[in-house]
């Protein structure tokens, strides 16, 4: 279904369910032989949500029907799962280091399945503000209670839609602007219009302070190549169909009908130009550190930056 201005969604629906997929990801990565991160509480989620078509991430192996149709799906799937480990060891580190270096508040901005809020080690006094959509921090905040699990700082829910007035709600909420913050904005802009975008970055520096921090994961050069992308989306309904012939009721939506496809600011450059020192590192770079590098298969290169900033 399109994406409209004001639509909304639960976890297994629409933009939701991309966060399932990541969440899938992170339980895979996690269970390996060889695990980069370490994220119990993605498989919680993933057992709370039930069935659906983003547990194939998770999957030790994908129906054989599957891979005779794709042959090199589990190679693909295999270079997504890196790229989401290596994403997620990325922001783990990056929050690490701004709350060494002072920061008190934390700002996760689509925090979707994200567990940084119970698994990582924050000084004392910090306090972490989640922005999702009611519904997703509700899926979340419950599966993780029913669970019996703490949180590691103070956390506070902002239930909020990120294209309406969520500075506001972020500061009746307790969030202090006149002290330094740390932000992440993991796995969002492609679900934000340009222009929503830059409003986002408009409002996140009014917002922080001096010595605040920010890392992102933006869009690089060819992201939205339709080349790539039509490709893409005749595998992804490919697989969709053979899917529902082996009745899997529940699928992820293809990003093509959620993601906005339009010219936008380098974020990099954006930053730059509205005081913060800005540092960028290419997907395909940040995996190879990780030693996990992408699949050599078709289109399997991530075309994405993860870009570091200090508010100056
Ligand atoms: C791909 S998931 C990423 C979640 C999380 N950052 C992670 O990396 O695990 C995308 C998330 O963005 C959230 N999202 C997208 N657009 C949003 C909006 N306009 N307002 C609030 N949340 C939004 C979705 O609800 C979903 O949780």
């Amino acid at each position: 279904m399109a994406r409209t201005d004001n639509d909304t969604w639960d976890i297994t629906e629409s933009v939701g369910a991309t966060a399932l997929g990541v969440a899938a990801a992170r339980a895979a990565d996690t269970e390996s032989d060889d695990p980069l991160i370490q994220d119990p509480f993605a498989r919680v989620f993933l057992d709370a949500a039930g069935e659906g078509m983003w547990n194939w991430f998770a999957a030790p192996e994908l129906p054989a029907e599957i891979v005779e149709a794709e042959p090199d799906l589990p190679l693909r799937m295999r270079s997504m799962r890196n790229y989401m480990a290596s994403r997620t060891a990325f922001f783990d580190e990056f929050f690490l280091a701004a709350t060494k270096a002072g920061a008190r508040q934390a700002v996760i901005l689509a925090a979707g399945l994200d567990s940084r809020a119970w698994r990582l080690a924050w000084p004392d006094g910090t306090t972490v503000y989640e922005l999702d959509q009611p519904k997703v921090l509700e899926f979340k905040s419950s599966t993780l209670r029913e669970h019996g699990a703490e949180p590691t700082a103070k956390l506070v829910n902002v239930a909020v839609d990120l294209r309406q007035d969520w500075p506001k709600a972020l500061q009746e909420a307790g969030f202090d602007p006149s002290v330094p913050s740390v932000w992440s904005a993991e796995g969002l802009l492609p679900f934000l219009p340009a222009a929503a975008q830059d409003l986002l970055f408009e409002r996140v520096t009014a917002l922080s302070a001096p010595g605040s921090r920010i890392a992102v994961e933006a869009h690089g050069p060819g992201f939205n190549d339709p080349e790539v992308h039509a490709r893409q989306r005749e595998q992804m309904q490919r697989i969709r169909d053979l899917a529902a012939k082996l009745g899997e009721q529940r699928d992820i939506p293809d990003v093509q009908d959620l993601w906005y496809f339009e010219d936008r600011a380098d974020v990099g450059d954006w930053l730059r130009d509205h005081g913060w020192e800005v540092s960028v590192v290419p997907a395909e770079e940040l995996m190879a550190s990780y030693r996990r590098p992408p699949a050599d298969v078709e289109d399997s290169s991530p075309r994405s930056l993860f870009v570091s900033a200090q508010r100056l």
